[in-house]
C-alpha cells in the first residue's frame, strides 16, 4: 500500500520551559502533541514557524516520554531565533531520525565518554540511559571540557549528583580558568590517560566540535583503542534529515540516515570527515 504520509510534516510541540545553561546555550523543554520515542544519539528536526528547521539531538533520557529536552547553542538563523522565543510558543518536531548509540553492544564493557562544548547534550541523553541500567556495564568514565567554567552546561547535576553515582567517574577541564576554578585547565585531550579504562574491554564515545573529536580520536588510537571501539556523533550540515537530498553525504553514507552515530572504523578512510 502506498503511504501518503508527508515525511516533512512536523508535529506540534509546546515549549513548556527554557533553561539558561551557559552564555551561548539554552535548554528547551518541549511537550510534543504525541510522545516521540527515540534512542540516545538519534536526532529530531525542530521547526521554528516562519523561520526554518534545524537538526538537534535530544538531551533528555529516552525513557522520559511526555517531554523532550533539547540543548541549543546559538549558531545562526534558526538557533538565534530559538534563543529569543518565549515559553508557551508552539514549535514543530519531526523524528526521531537516524541511528543512535547501540547501547546493548556496550553491555559488560567500560564506557569511556569524551565530550566538549554542546557535545554534552547528546552525551547527557546517553549518560542518563546508561545510568538507568548501569549494572549492565563495568563502569562509566566521563571526560568533559568547556571553554571556561561558565560554559559548562547542566552545571547543577554535572558538579553535583552525577559525581556521586556509584560506578561513574567524571573529570572536568576548562580551556581557560577563572578565579573560582580549582580543577584541571587544558583542552579535554589533556585529561585523557591511557589507564582511565581497561582498553581491551572498553568502548569510547566522543562528541563535540569537529576539532575536538579529531584530536580525541587520535589520542584514543594512540592509547590502543581500535577504530571499531570508538563511536563518533557526526554533525554534518543537513537538510531533509531522511536520506533524500544528499546534503549530508560522508563517503557512501548518509549521515542523517546511516548515522549520526558511526564507529571510527566505518568512516576513517573518507576524506574531510572532520570538516
Ligand atoms: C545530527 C545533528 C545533531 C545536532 N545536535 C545539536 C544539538 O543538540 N545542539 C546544538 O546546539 N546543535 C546541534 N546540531 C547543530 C545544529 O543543527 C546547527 O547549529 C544548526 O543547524 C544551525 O542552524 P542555524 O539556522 O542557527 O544556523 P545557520 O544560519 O544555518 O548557520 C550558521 C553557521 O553554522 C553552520 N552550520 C549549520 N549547521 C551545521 C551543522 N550541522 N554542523 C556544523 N555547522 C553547521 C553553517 O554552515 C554556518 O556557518 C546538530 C547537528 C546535527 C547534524
Ligand atoms: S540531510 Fe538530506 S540526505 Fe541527509
Amino acid at each position: 500500500m502506498i503511504s501518503h504520509k508527508n515525511p516533512y510534516q512536523p508535529i506540534g510541540a509546546e515549549l513548556i520551559n527554557i533553561i539558561d545553561e551557559s552564555p551561548t546555550i539554552k535548554s528547551f523543554v518541549l511537550k510534543p502533541e504525541k510522545p516521540i520515542i527515540f534512542e540516545a544519539g538519534q536526532f529530531v528536526e525542530l521547526t521554528v514557524p516562519g523561520c526554518g528547521e534545524a537538526p538537534f539531538t535530544p538531551s533528555s533520557v529516552p525513557s522520559q516520554k511526555d517531554t523532550m529536552e533539547i540543548s541549543i547553542m546559538k549558531a545562526g538563523k534558526v538557533t538565534a531565533q530559538l534563543h529569543e522565543i518565549k515559553k508557551g510558543a508552539t514549535l514543530g518536531l519531526r523524528g526521531p531520525l537516524g541511528k543512535g548509540y547501540p547501547i546493548d553492544n556496550f553491555c559488560g564493557k567500560e564506557i569511556y565518554i569524551v565530550g566538549g562544548g554542546v557535545g554534552l547534550a547528546p552525551i547527557r541523553s546517553l549518560f542518563l540511559a546508561l545510568v538507568e541500567r548501569k549494572k549492565d556495564f563495568v563502569s562509566i568514565v566521563c571526560r568533559y571540557g568547556a571553554k571556561t567554567p561558565e560554559d559548562f552546561i547542566y552545571k547543577k547535576t554535572l558538579f553535583g549528583d552525577w559525581q556521586k553515582i556509584d560506578g561513574v567517574q567524571i573529570k572536568l577541564t576548562v580551556d581557560k580558568a577563572n578565579g573560582q576554578w580549582k580543577d584541571n585547565v587544558g583542552v579535554v585531550t589533556t585529561i585523557l590517560k591511557p589507564d582511565d579504562v581497561k582498553i581491551a574491554n572498553a568502548v569510547a564515545v566522543v562528541c563535540g566540535p569537529p576539532i575536538m573529536m579529531k584530536f580525541a580520536t587520535l589520542k584514543l588510537l594512540e592509547f590502543g583503542f581500535k577504530p571499531d571501539q570508538i563511536y563518533l556523533s557526526m554533525e554534518k550540515n543537513m537538510s531533509c534529515g531522511i536520506g533524500l537530498c544528499g546534503h549530508c553525504m560522508l563517503g557512501k553514507y548518509y549521515v542523517c540516515k546511516d548515522g549520526p552515530v558511526f564507529t571510527y572504523s566505518q568512516i576513517k578512510d573518507y576524506p574531510k570527515i572532520w570538516d
